[in-house]
């Protein structure tokens, strides 16, 4: 966009964007929503960014370029920006954010890369839309809190517009990966959101010092269910990401476990009173 267009589309009321890697669903339509709200023009990107991905899922990633066109369109998209991977990195591209304080707290997923080539892909699509608000969903949460301190520390002229988590009925978060889930696989990932409302009610009446033991009946509970593993659990202080101490007000709870051969992400956020 020429820069007298886009300091008219700002007047008017800016451009929201919305970074997605297709596959749309119930999730992605209501940030798509809110940035209609909010904004006089809605980017929407469709990239299935190759760096935050084992090659395999790459590969296994739903794409349907067609219909996503049509989702966005009809939740009032203005723009439908799906680049080429050879566009989005040239040979010979090289550049990484850091961030080795932020990378080492997240050491326990062990998905630095991931969140690195995240970084990376935002922070280029910033570049190319150049949008007043981004809206990212607490669905992920990491990516979120890093996206943000990214924005902060780069002084980028953006703000970013966290967005809540959207529900099946049954609990389970909308993702792209759950239309890849077998039928009985699909009922049993619903133990996911049943074990985090159960580690919200424990912590709220056992206290945030108990995280070790509430984790670990979170853990039993998943992993009760039929082909359902835990990979990783975490309930920590949801501002420093670290374990809660005295000073902590506001909990994130965050589970990744495989159903069948998915690996699905959930978390649960709430508020506790300071510990004494
Ligand atoms: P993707 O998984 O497509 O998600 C795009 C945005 O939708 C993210 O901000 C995500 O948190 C949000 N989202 C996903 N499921 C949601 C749900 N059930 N409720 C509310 N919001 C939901 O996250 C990515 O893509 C990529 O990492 C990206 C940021 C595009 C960079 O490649």
């Amino acid at each position: 966009m020429k820069r007298w267009a886009r300091e008219s589309v700002r007047k008017r009321g800016g451009c929201g964007f919305v970074p997605t890697l297709g596959a749309l669903h119930k999730g992605h339509k209501s940030l798509i929503r809110k940035a209609r709200r909010e904004n006089s023009r809605v980017v929407v990107s469709v990239f299935v960014n190759p760096y935050q991905f084992r090659k395999k899922q790459y590969l296994a990633y739903p794409r349907d370029l067609k219909a996503d066109a049509a989702v966005a369109r009809a939740e009032g998209a203005d723009v439908l920006f799906a680049p080429g991977c050879r566009r989005m990195y040239p040979n010979g591209f090289e550049s990484f954010v850091d961030m080795p304080d932020m990378f080492k707290r997240l050491r326990r997923q062990k998905l630095g890369w991931h969140y690195r080539a995240v970084l990376v892909v935002v922070m280029k699509l910033f570049g190319i839309v150049r949008p007043d608000r981004a809206y990212f969903g607490l669905k992920d949460p990491h990516q979120l809190a890093l996206i943000e301190m990214m924005v902060k520390e780069f002084n980028m002229p953006v703000k970013v517009r966290p967005c809540p988590t959207v529900r099946e009925r049954d609990g389970l978060a909308y993702s792209s990966r759950n239309a890849l889930l077998a039928p009985d696989e699909r009922k049993t990932a619903a133990v996911i959101y049943r074990a985090l409302k159960f580690a919200r009610d424990e912590t709220l009446a056992t206290g945030a010092g108990n995280w070790r033991k509430t984790t670990s009946r979170m853990k039993a509970m998943v992993n009760s269910g039929q082909k359902a593993a835990v990979e990783h659990i975490e309930l920590v202080d949801a501002r420093s990401l670290l374990p809660p101490g005295k000073e902590c007000r506001e909990i994130l709870v965050y589970v990744a476990a495989r159903i069948g051969r998915q690996r699905l992400t959930d978390n649960i956020r709430f508020r506790i009173k300071q510990q004494t």
